[in-house]
């Protein structure tokens, strides 16, 4: 019989090469295309974190005007989606209008069915990267009841997406710097993270030659799940029940309890063991931005920081190596933005878009097999059928 590695969760196996980002967990170091995130996230823009991880270099001036250029080319969606945007419920969770409207592109650009062709694969990736703000900006105006904002391509990618977020008719809407900026963060910090669930959801639907707008589409539903990108918004929520400082051994104990059910979401990962440093940066940027915005005394930002205190001095997350992720500080960020907690996964998918596309195009470039994996089998031995007359 065949004999297989038996590694449940893939703990311990690596399902490809990549030379796009690189993850030490232990020393909590974040590499994309080898340059630290820590330097991006501080240096450059999420449009040339773009390029970066699509092509593998940060781009040379012209190279990332150009850039700028052929993504502001393609954020405009097909008139006719909106009326699939208005086949949906009003209070439909915007990931799920985002599943449905980012499998439908391909019914639209036709040309993104044939993967062979290494141009489609090209213009397919700048749709995506282009589209997906103006998608979710368009899922949260529908949620909101207000008419769809067409994008305005002079303002950088953050701005634009706040722009189509909040802008109303017959109002004038001034993107404000500071938000525009931590909004170009959030997205640089998430735009990749090597083979987590989605992107190897990504890679594994696109092995089989999967169009690339059906591909992100199962990484958004995969995103979803609160283990992985809907955290930030169960760990939003989760502040905002725990409400005040006094309540935190409350939860603290709950989260001990295995019984319980219950996580301190933000807290854990799978590979990082030390630190998350994405959520260095991320707790740095809360900082800023509430204090530039005027916010002081937040009371969700002071539960989060005291609840970080108070894990990470406590015997059973030190010993689990339990500590916070990036999507501890990011839902403190967007709710002083002004989203509501449920654009918060959306916008982490918009930003994580980048990534799936870039392993994408790096899979299907290099011709693989057909992501297939074994299993072992625990049901029962070979029998006879019995008719049911007899059963
Ligand atoms: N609160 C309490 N206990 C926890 C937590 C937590 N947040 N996370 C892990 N543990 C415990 C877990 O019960 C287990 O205990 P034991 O060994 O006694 O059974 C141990 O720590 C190891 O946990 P695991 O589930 O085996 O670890 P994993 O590597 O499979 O899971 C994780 C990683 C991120 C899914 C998990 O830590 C978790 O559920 N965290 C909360 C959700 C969250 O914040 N997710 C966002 C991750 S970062 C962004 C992203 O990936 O999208």
């Amino acid at each position: 019989a065949d004999v297989f590695t038996f590694d449940p969760g893939f703990t311990s196996t690596a399902s490809c090469k990549s030379a796009i980002t690189y993850i030490d967990g232990d020393k909590g170091e974040l590499l994309y295309r080898g340059y630290p995130i820590e330097q991006l996230a501080k240096e450059s823009s999420h449009l040339e974190t773009c390029y970066l991880l699509l092509y593998g270099e940060l781009p040379t001036k012209g190279q990332l005007a150009d850039f700028t250029t052929r993504v502001t080319k393609h954020t405009m969606v097909h008139e006719q989606m909106h009326n699939f945007f208005r086949g949906f419920r009003r209070d439909a969770h915007p990931m799920a209008t985002m599943v449905g409207v980012v499998g439908a592109l391909s019914a639209f650009y036709h040309d993104s069915l044939d993967i062979t062709d290494p141009w489609h694969r090209e213009v397919s990736a700048i749709r995506m990267i282009a589209k997906l703000p103006t998608i979710a900006a368009m899922a949260y105006k529908y949620s909101v009841g207000q008419p769809f904002v067409y994008p305005k391509n002079s303002l950088s990618y953050a701005g634009n997406f706040l722009r189509m977020c909040f802008a109303v008719p017959a109002e004038d809407y001034e993107v404000n710097p500071i938000l525009e900026k931590a909004m170009d963060r959030i997205m640089m910090l998430h735009a990749d993270h090597e083979q987590n669930a989605s992107t190897s959801t990504v890679r594994l639907a696109g092995s089989s030659g999967a169009n690339p707008f059906a591909c992100i589409a199962a990484g958004i539903a995969c995103l979803w799940g609160p283990a992985h990108g809907g955290a930030n918004q169960a760990c939003l929520e989760m502040l905002k029940e725990i409400g005040t400082v006094d309540r935190i051994p409350e939860f603290i104990a709950k989260a001990k309890d295995k019984n319980s059910g219950f996580r301190l979401m933000g807290f854990g990962h799978r590979v990082y063991k030390n630190f998350d440093p994405r959520a260095t940066v991320m707790k740095e940027s809360a900082d800023e931005v509430l204090e530039l915005l005027g916010v002081h005394d937040n009371p969700l930002l002071q539960v989060a920081k005291e609840l970080e205190r108070i894990a990470l001095s406590d015997e059973y997350f030190i010993s689990k190596k339990l500590y916070p992720n990036v999507d501890f500080y990011s839902g403190i960020i967007l709710e002083a933005m002004g989203f509501p907690t449920s654009m918060f996964t959306p916008i982490f998918a918009i930003s994580r878009t980048v990534g799936w596309i870039s392993q994408w195009k790096e899979m299907i470039a290099e011709n693989g097999k057909i992501g297939r994996p074994r299993q072992l089998y625990v049901g029962p031995a070979r029998r006879d059928y019995v008719d049911v007359k007899h059963r």
